[in-house]
């Protein structure tokens, strides 16, 4: 078999603009060792996300110039409805500025105090907006999603009798949602299945619960049922799209993935009255229905890249790529979520850094050592971001301590992929040198965009 190769030719490119080692080391001491205070251009690989950070096809920058910028009733909006009618079936489609716009409307409609919202794992921004309306966010994740080294096809499943046991210890009316979140991003971009899924609503129905997608990473999912579930090799990914959505009463959207858009988002569903409220809030907060809180032109790029997405030329390269990386790190032993999921690869921090206890944050160290090492930035995905403090204000550290790298949509190449690989082996074959974090600013919502830390 010969090598799978990029699925598009490159028109216009950006300079990557080169540093030392030694300029790192500065550059990251002022940004306090949290990646997201850097410059993006002092960054070699920026592997911070896969959001918002697509290069957008030729036909994407052609719908760019048709967006009609209408106030009302925009031609752009009806494109962009009709894309995502057709993913989703779902009769009322509502465009936000992005995804955390959309969570932000539908959990201060049905969440508040006393309130459940059951999930494999909800993302930050989903469950910062849960909170923040007042209710809780439970992660109910299938056991084998625990166990990073462990390799399964459909690591984000819900665990769907923890779901019912759930359900009945707290009563189905103090739970107005379950959300399933394709892929699971805070747990390794991993997939969900069909038959998960549908076992999840059959829960919910039988408790009248209605069950929401959090569809950012569709298509990659969708790619994942078609080579790993029996019965969809066939299908085409819009088949089992719609397959899935089938299952579902509604969905919160960031086009920044999926969209293969810089910006936008949606909600969608099939209840008219949840939707009139949304579209009340949405007024207030985003805009007019028919453009949400995005130009005319954004929601053509969506329109078109939604469409994009699921062409299985550009699928296969995709997830090819990430496995990829995973063979690489393979070959040295590197300790990364098997498999490697949709969009990333996750870097388990604390079996790569064990020397160092989860109140020091080995993620957060794994972070700024690739990036002193090769300009590489990462995330933590661990007990920065999801890290409690217990009564006593200790830490209660999160499940896993992570480090995602994630690639976004058509911007890197292979040598690019092959570099990131051999500057993550550099740093494991030195990882004794390397040192723990403490806090030294933070805040209460969502701290890991501006904590600040000091080397311990
Ligand atoms: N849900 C999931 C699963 C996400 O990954 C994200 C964003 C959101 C919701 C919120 O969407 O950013 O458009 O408001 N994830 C980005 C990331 C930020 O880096 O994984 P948004």
């Amino acid at each position: 078999m010969h090598t799978i190769i990029e699925p598009f030719k490159i028109k216009s490119v950006e300079p990557i603009y080169f540093t030392t080692p030694q300029q790192r080391e500065e550059i990251l001491q002022k940004a306090f060792y949290n990646p997201f205070l850097i410059q993006a251009k002092e960054v070699m690989i920026d592997l911070l996300t896969d959001s918002g950070t697509s290069a957008m096809s030729s036909e994407q920058w052609a719908g760019i110039m048709r967006g009609d910028e209408s106030y009302a009733g925009s031609e752009s909006f009806f494109r962009f409805e009709a894309a995502v009618r057709n993913i989703t079936g779902m009769p009322y489609i509502i465009p936000t500025h992005q995804g955390r716009a959309a969570e932000k409307i539908i959990f201060s409609i049905v969440g508040g105090k006393g309130k459940y919202v059951v999930s494999n794992t909800l993302f930050d921004t989903t469950r910062a907006n849960i909170e923040f309306s007042g209710a809780e966010g439970i992660d109910l994740l299938c056991s084998e999603g625990m166990l990073p080294s462990v390799p399964a096809p459909f690591k984000g499943n819900i665990d769907v009798e923890a779901l019912e046991r759930f359900i009945v210890a707290k009563g189905a009316q103090q739970i107005p949602l379950v959300v399933i979140t394709i892929t699971n991003n805070s747990g390794g971009g991993q997939p969900v299945s069909m038959e998960n899924i549908r076992a999840a609503k059959r829960v919910c129905n039988k408790y009248h619960i209605p069950l929401f997608i959090d569809a950012c990473r569709f298509a990659e999912n969708c790619y994942f049922i078609k080579i790993r579930e029996a019965g969809y090799a066939n299908k085409s990914i819009l088949e089992i799209a719609q397959e899935l959505f089938s299952c579902a009463d509604g969905c919160t959207m960031s086009a920044k993935k999926d969209g293969l858009a810089n910006i936008g988002g949606f909600l969608a569903m099939r209840d008219e009255s949840l939707a009139m409220q949304c579209r009340n809030i949405l007024i207030i907060t985003e805009g007019f229905p028919t453009y949400g809180g995005l130009a005319g032109r954004d929601l053509e790029a969506i329109a078109i890249g939604l469409n994009e997405v699921m062409e299985e030329p550009y699928l296969k390269y995709r997830i090819r790529s990430i496995e990829y990386i995973g063979e690489k790190l393979d070959t040295a032993g590197v300790p990364y979520i098997k498999p490697t999921g949709g969009h990333a690869v996750y870097l388990d921090a604390r079996a790569f850094l064990p020397h160092i206890s989860p109140d020091q944050y080995p993620g957060q160290a794994l972070c700024g050592a690739l990036y002193v090492a090769g300009g590489i930035r990462g995330v933590e995905i661990g007990s920065v971001m999801f890290g409690k403090y217990g009564e006593n204000g200790s830490l209660i550290p999160a499940a896993m301590e992570l480090v995602r790298l994630a690639i976004p949509r058509r911007v890197y190449t292979q040598s690019h992929i092959d570099y990131t690989a051999e500057v993550i082996i550099d740093v494991f074959e030195q990882r004794k040198n390397i040192t723990g974090y403490k806090i030294i600013y933070e805040t209460p919502y969502l701290r890991h965009f501006t904590a600040r830390f000091q080397k311990v």
